[in-house]
């Protein structure tokens, strides 16, 4: 049977974990794929990682599947790390651990981690400087981070920012502005990280909402799985249908695209960088 939860502060963070679903970041997997290949992530140097923001473990779950290694993921959402323990023992993974903590302050040791990753989870955190200071504080001399987020054009119309924060402000409690590209590379440089890169993309940013996504993630038979709970949470909570609708709304206009199929509006940035030994 299938829990509901009926108050009224369910955020859009919970409706992954609800789902089943792996909440999702911008670009889908091949975002994390070229994330991967400009950290130099592979099998024949297996390294700690940590991941920010895990949501239902589904990258954590992929490093630790296909490379190796000791990973880590932490959320902030409880239903985000029950996802992700299901998904670890699903896949009979030992090398990966999920814990349930704020990136405003990790609760590891300093220098722990060789690398630390955070998918569409830094723009969403109330105070990313701080956040980017704990990732910075965590990670191990010579160490990288990697990071995808939403950037915004400079200049986008101010309804867009708002509609950003009519989804996002329930769940982080207060209103957030996206950076632009070069923001980010400011935020990150300010933390203290080096050979900073940055990618951009603003054609492919939604592609993990696609059917074809959602199809090769999940089979048929989950994807059944996820339209039958969501019909259920749909009919039986409506704090869960309020929600859906506005992000409904909001991804059709934030997330517009132009004749040329580009957002006019936002894209996501693949960023790494590394701390100086
Ligand atoms: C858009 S989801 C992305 C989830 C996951 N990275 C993925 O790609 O599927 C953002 C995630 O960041 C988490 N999050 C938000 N604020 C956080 C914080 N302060 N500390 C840790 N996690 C946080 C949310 O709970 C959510 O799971």
């Amino acid at each position: 049977m299938v829990k509901t939860k009926k108050t009224t502060n369910l955020t859009i963070y919970d409706i992954g974990g609800k789902l089943g679903s792996t909440g999702g970041h911008f670009g889908g997997i091949a975002a994390t794929e070229l994330m991967i290949s400009k950290l130099g992530i592979s099998s024949s140097n297996a390294v700690k990682i940590l991941e920010i923001g895990c949501g239902t473990g589904g990258t954590s779950c992929l490093i630790a599947e296909q490379y190796g290694g000791e990973v880590t993921g932490i959320d902030i959402s409880e239903d985000m790390i029950e996802g992700a323990r299901k998904r670890a023992v699903k896949k009979g993974l030992k090398n990966v651990t999920f814990k349930v903590a704020n990136a405003h302050k990790l609760p590891f040791e300093n220098e722990s981690f060789d690398i630390v990753i955070a998918e569409s989870a830094t723009a969403l955190i109330p105070d990313p400087s701080k956040a980017l200071s704990e990732y910075y504080r965590v990670t191990k001399p010579n160490g990288q981070v990697g990071n995808i987020d939403l950037f915004i054009i400079p200049g986008a119309p101010e309804k867009v920012f708002e509609l950003i924060n009519e989804v996002i402000i329930g769940a982080v409690g207060r209103a957030i502005k996206i950076p632009t590209a070069d923001q980010y590379y400011k935020l990150f440089e300010e933390a203290g990280y080096t050979n900073l890169s940055i990618e951009k993309n603003q054609e492919s940013v939604l592609e993990y909402t696609s059917f074809k996504y959602m199809k090769k993630e999940y089979g048929i038979l989950g994807l059944t799985k996820i339209t039958l709970k969501m019909c259920y949470y749909m009919i039986f909570n409506g704090a869960f249908r309020r929600l859906l609708f506005k992000i409904r709304k909001f991804q059709r206009v934030v997330f517009e695209k132009d004749e040329n199929g580009k957002c006019r509006y936002v894209g996501y940035i693949v960023l790494v960088g590394q701390k100086p030994g």
